[in-house]
């Protein structure tokens, strides 16, 4: 392949250069095109052909159902790490040896407190506040406590910086959780891993000691580790657009949490459920729900299924739906939930309709199913995913930042009216 694009409009051709990713991904750098072309841009909406950066953090293949974090598979990844050494790896570019992880986890040790008058604003909240709006306004709030902006060229600024974020982000979810079940606030212990103590920090309850059952904890590490990161998806490319600004980091990522609390994107753990309670209190007729998802004219879509970039099963889905087996035959739980997904699946999976649109289950359809065996509210699902996204967000910020990548700024085809004159208010 010639390693030049040619463009041409009216009478004049243009040509620019291709830029190739290491795994032979092509793109057109368009960077000159505004001011070759006098004033042509290209036009995207959804930018589901546009790059918005060169990034050296993730890699999928929507076609073939890859994923790869720093070019680690995620079904080894899954298998044989633990969260915080992905995170690591997400982070700083490699998987970290047994001392830098050892160090990881002992800084975030000691920046593991939240300033106590962080339950002050979260005691203003009502009870009935979506905890992704308390999360997002949390995540904001700790700016106030951490007023000092991150230098971003000081190693050592950015460390800090990202060791506070990944100790007290927890402390934040388990709080929101614990505000809507009406627990006391706690924390967790210094002596217990970096899972284990989500775990604790969440579910232990006021008058008895916390005992961990080590195949949730293996379900949730799994399940932090599949949503750490998936390349420039909304809520990333949220975090990297408000940073390019130059806001700091906890600010982005609580436009992030934002971003990923709608129902097309981290929101649909939570309206997978919803969808199969509802199905399931209407009589649990799949069929019925198939229809409905392939009619036109009826807004309703199975959610969990479907993806901008998988083309193919989702791979998350697949380690996703045998945790949530695990999970649930350790437990003892006969959920009649999973049965219904299981028939939907089944259903679509064999449907024309889906098979030819390629909509497959997608990572939100049994992680939902997980967290409900874990006994956490339905509310609280997106929370989940925030906070296993956490690291993927700080790496592609980093990145951005590191990369001296320009503010995100696109620009548009203005569609409105032309030069009018102004009409007093009893003239029109
Ligand atoms: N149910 C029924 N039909 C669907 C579904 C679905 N879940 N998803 C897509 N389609 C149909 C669309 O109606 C469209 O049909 P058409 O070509 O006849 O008009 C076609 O498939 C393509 O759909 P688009 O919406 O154009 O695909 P897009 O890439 O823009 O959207 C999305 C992807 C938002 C994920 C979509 O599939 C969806 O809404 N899924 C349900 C929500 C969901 O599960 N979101 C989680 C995504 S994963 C994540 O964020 C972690």
């Amino acid at each position: 392949m010639s390693d030049i694009a040619k463009l041409q409009i009216g009478e004049n051709s243009y040509e620019f250069p291709l830029v190739k990713g290491t795994e032979n991904e092509v793109a057109i750098d368009i960077k000159a095109l505004r001011s070759a072309t006098n004033g042509v841009i290209t036009i995207d909406p959804g930018y589901k052909n546009t790059g918005s950066c060169e990034s050296a953090i993730t890699f999928l293949d929507g076609e073939k159902g890859i994923l790869r974090y720093r070019g680690y598979s995620i079904e080894e990844l899954a298998e044989k790490a633990d969260f915080l050494e992905v995170a690591y790896a997400l982070i700083f570019g490699d998987l970290p040896t047994k001392e830098q992880l050892d160090k990881f986890h002992a800084d975030i040790k000691t920046k593991s407190v939240v300033d106590d008058d962080i339950k002050k604003i979260l005691d203003a909240f009502p009870k009935t506040a979506h905890p992704m709006g308390i999360l997002s306004s949390l995540t904001s709030a700790l700016t106030a406590f951490n007023p000092s902006s991150v230098n971003v060229d000081s190693e050592e600024e950015m460390y800090n910086a990202i060791v506070k974020i990944m100790a007290k982000f927890p402390v934040l979810v388990a709080w929101t959780m614990r505000k809507q079940k009406g627990l006391p606030l706690n924390y967790g212990s210094k002596s217990l891993g970096y899972v284990e103590n989500i775990m604790k920090m969440m579910f232990e309850e006021p008058n008895e000691d916390y005992v961990m059952n080590p195949i949730i904890k293996d379900a949730l590490d799994k399940l932090l580790i599949l949503h750490a990161d998936h390349e420039q998806n909304c809520s990333t490319s949220t975090v990297r657009i408000v940073g390019s600004s130059h806001a700091g980091l906890f600010a982005s990522l609580s436009a992030g949490i934002s971003a990923l609390w709608g129902p097309l994107h981290g929101g649909a753990n939570q309206a997978v459920l919803e969808m199969l309670e509802a199905i399931k209190a209407d009589g649990g007729d799949t069929k019925k729900y198939m229809a409905k998802a392939k009619d036109k004219s009826d807004p309703f879509r199975l959610m969990g299924f479907g993806h901008r970039v998988y083309k193919n099963f989702d791979p998350r889905a697949k380690i996703i739906k045998k945790a949530a087996d695990e999970v649930l035959k350790d437990l003892g739980i006969e959920d009649p939930i999973l049965d219904i997904a299981r028939g939907l699946e089944q259903e679509a999976l064999n449907d024309p309709y889906f098979v030819d649109r390629k909509l497959y289950p997608n990572v939100d359809f049994y992680s939902g199913i997980i967290y409900r065996a874990m006994n956490i509210p339905v509310e609280m699902f997106t929370v989940m995913f925030a906070m296993g996204r956490l690291p993927g967000w700080i790496a592609q910020w980093k990145e951005m930042r590191l990369g001296k990548e320009p503010i995100g700024r696109p620009r548009q085809i203005y569609t409105g009216e032309n030069l009018r004159p102004f009409k007093t208010i009893d003239n029109r």
